[in-house]
């Protein structure tokens, strides 16, 4: 049983294995490197699955959609993209390695970073981040949900006062992108970065990074574009100069028939489904003695993945247990987030997290309850 969607989706909708397929087999060529119908056929399938995200996000030019090969990929770029020496950048306790590590990496070349504490719940304060500004604050880069304890951050409210202190506005939606709706241009967000293996239902290998019209964007990749070839200079025409080298097509395909599916079903009636598997979870397993749930008390105030501890039981051999003993996949430990845990008081053992996607059903997360219990008695009784 698969209970581990914040890390990738897994199963995909029939449509997208054959979206992946019909792009490998039928179609097979490269966009914009070739005249030839093949060649066009891969630029229109390009197209028009960036057009669907550009819809599904509310973005009103899809050109502004930059594919990458995931999240991490789109951070880095919005990250070094766009940032100097001596820019001032808040983030905060909560974000994944992915939006940290190029911090840090910027901070070594003259980066000021601030990184505000989030609460012991995982929510971030919009006045802490408020008090975190500075003349030179050229940018606030968010998480939109926390990927260790589902927390869901104030964004509406930070685009706001990065709107009043003149600074870009970085949302890094890898955990809510499918789940939340994101209204981009109605939030005001200057870049959004997203997988589109998780919660959009896409094949592995795929992401993007949005970025409006008027935030200057310097590439991070130089090659091939299939235009303007004879300059030496990378071309700065945004998508096409940020995207050097073949596209993952089969992939972006797939990701666009997953775009089909949510839009099919709609965000909020996924939000709803999982929801419930995630209430039914939490009341299972606030049944058995010892055990704490991490992240905001209020199940409206989170989503798409809980995290919990069990007194004496170490979280990676319960996670290790539930694979071996129940063929149950969730994650445990620090998630690549190692000042999430140290938010909420989960270090060094992290926590075991499951996070349950469309596919699950309440038989499966029932089931996964009474492992839970079983592989803790066992442990405990082991120790
Ligand atoms: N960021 C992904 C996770 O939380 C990989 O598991």
């Amino acid at each position: 049983m698969y209970l581990d969607n914040a890390a990738t989706s897994f199963p995909k909708p029939e449509k997208v294995y054959e979206a992946v397929l019909h792009a490998m087999r039928e179609v097979g060529a490269s966009p914009g490197r070739g005249g030839y119908r093949r060649s066009l056929e891969a630029g229109r399938i390009l197209f028009q699955a960036r057009e669907a995200v550009a819809d599904f996000f509310s973005i009103s030019d899809s050109s502004r959609i930059i594919f990458t090969q995931n999240a991490t990929g789109a951070l880095n770029l919005a990250l070094h993209g766009t940032l100097a020496a001596g820019d001032h950048v808040i983030t905060t306790s909560m974000e994944h390695n992915s939006l940290l590590r190029p911090l840090y990496a910027l901070r070594n070349k003259g980066v000021e970073l601030s990184i505000v504490p989030a609460g012991s719940d995982g929510v971030v304060s919009v006045e802490d981040i408020r008090h975190a500004l500075r003349t030179n604050t050229r940018m606030i880069a968010v998480g939109h949900v926390s990927n260790v304890c589902g927390a869901i951050q104030p964004i509406r409210q930070l685009a706001e006062l990065c709107r009043t202190a003149g600074a870009l506005f970085l949302v890094d939606a890898a955990q809510s992108a499918g789940y939340l709706p994101i209204d981009v241009e109605n939030f005001s967000i200057d870049l959004l970065a997203a997988p589109g293996h998780k919660g959009l239902l896409g094949p592995g290998g795929t992401g993007f990074l949005y970025v409006a019209s008027d935030v200057p964007l310097t590439p991070i990749i130089q090659g091939g574009t299939g235009t303007l070839a004879s300059a030496e200079e990378q071309p700065l025409i945004i998508p096409d100069g940020f995207e050097a080298g073949t596209h993952n097509l089969p992939g972006i395909a797939g990701l666009q028939a997953g775009i089909e599916f949510i839009r099919e079903r709609g965000v909020a009636a996924i939000f709803e489904h999982e929801h419930a598997l995630l209430n039914q979870a939490e009341q299972a397993l606030r049944d058995i003695p010892g055990v704490t749930i991490h992240g905001p008390s209020d199940p409206f105030a989170r989503c798409s993945v809980l995290s919990f501890t069990a007194s004496g039981v170490d979280s990676a051999l319960l996670a290790t247990e539930l694979d071996h003993g129940f063929d149950i996949a969730v994650r445990a430990g620090l998630h690549c987030a190692p000042l999430a845990h140290r938010t909420l008081g989960t270090l060094p053992g992290g926590t075991v997290r499951l996070s349950p996607g469309w596919f699950t059903t309440s038989e499966e997360i029932a089931f996964f309850s009474d492992a839970v219990v079983q592989c803790i008695k066992r442990i405990r009784k082991a120790a």
